[in-house]
């Protein structure tokens, strides 16, 4: 007879004890695998977590760039991405080539790289960033320096008219929160009259311009336990409502969108999260060149208050 989710589960936690292994899950994770997480977080708070755990194996439960930030802060840790084939096509829209090149086309600028992104870029770039603090990275930047922003056009545009800043703008862009529109905020909006709308600032312009906040995924879970609002229309990827629903019980949580899906969040499984505790797979590995160039990019992002 197969595992059922609460055979998975005892087994998971045996594995975890004798392993000594923490696992770490995004917000978009699915939610039995949230559940099954010992830390669930954005991309600021997993990486913080990551670079602090004593565990001696983090089983990461996201996409591939977020493994491998794990790993480039923890590098005598075992690193376990439990799918190898969950990566992130916005990561992908920028390599070390692509970035070499505009570096030598902007010479003296500084290049600011969003954490989803490869190690190479990482190791090319001067800081990196989340969604929770790149406004506060670009500020911590001289204001008479060129400012390069890879690869989320969208978040670098965000920031731009938050600082009132011009940067240079790779045109990358995350294309499941592409995928939510103007007009999926409206519907909502005459469907939940008075409702607070909240937006990941990898949305699109017209999107976030809608928004009462544009905030991370983490940031939208704070924003809602605190807020007097009781309805919530919330413009991100679909698994963030499982969080904001367990954290906030009493509250509507609506998405902008049923479409928004990231399909790479999804591939982690209860049943995956298993067998990489069993077999130890899949381990992520970085070459400590390039590896320690992004780390230095990561430690100054950690840094920035
Ligand atoms: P945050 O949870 O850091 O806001 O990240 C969003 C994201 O797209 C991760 O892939
Ligand atoms: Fe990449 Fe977008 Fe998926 Fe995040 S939600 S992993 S940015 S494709």
């Amino acid at each position: 007879m197969p595992d059922t989710p609460r055979d998975l589960v005892a087994r998971i936690n045996r594995l975890r004890r004798e392993r000594r292994a923490v696992i770490l899950a995004h917000n978009y994770q699915l939610g039995e695998v949230q559940d099954v997480a010992d830390f669930t977080g954005d991309s600021l708070d997993l990486s913080r977590k990551a670079a602090a755990t004593d565990a001696e194996v983090i089983v990461f439960c996201g996409v591939h760039f977020m493994a491998e930030t794990a790993k480039i802060l923890s590098p005598r840790k075992t690193v376990l991405l439990p799918d190898p084939a969950s990566g992130c096509p916005m990561a992908d829209m920028i390599d070390g080539p692509a970035l070499r090149k505009l570096k030598t086309e902007h010479p003296g600028a500084a290049v600011v790289c969003y954490v989803n992104s490869s190690a190479e870029v990482k190791a090319e770039c001067d800081v990196c960033c989340t969604s929770a603090n790149a406004d506060k990275v670009v500020a911590s930047i001289p204001a008479d320096r060129e400012v390069l922003f890879v690869p989320d056009k969208f978040l670098g545009g965000h920031v731009q008219r938050k600082l009132g800043r011009p940067m240079t703008l790779w045109p990358g862009f995350c294309p499941t929160h592409a995928r939510i529109l103007p007009e999926h905020v409206e519907r909502r909006r005459r469907e939940h009259p008075g409702a607070v709308v909240l937006a990941h600032p990898e949305c699109r312009a017209e999107v976030s311009a809608m928004a009462d906040a544009v905030l991370s995924t983490s940031g939208m879970l704070r924003f809602a336990r605190e807020s007097e609002a009781r309805v919530f229309i919330v413009a991100t990827e679909v698994g963030l409502l499982h969080r904001l629903q367990l954290d906030s019980p009493a509250k509507t949580f609506v998405a902008a969108t049923e479409q928004a899906v990231c399909p790479n969040m999804k591939r982690n499984t209860l049943e995956k999260v298993l067998w990489a505790l069993e077999e130890l797979r899949t381990p992520i590995e970085v070459p400590e060149d390039v590896r320690a160039r992004a780390e230095t990019s990561l430690q100054r992002m950690l840094d920035v208050r």
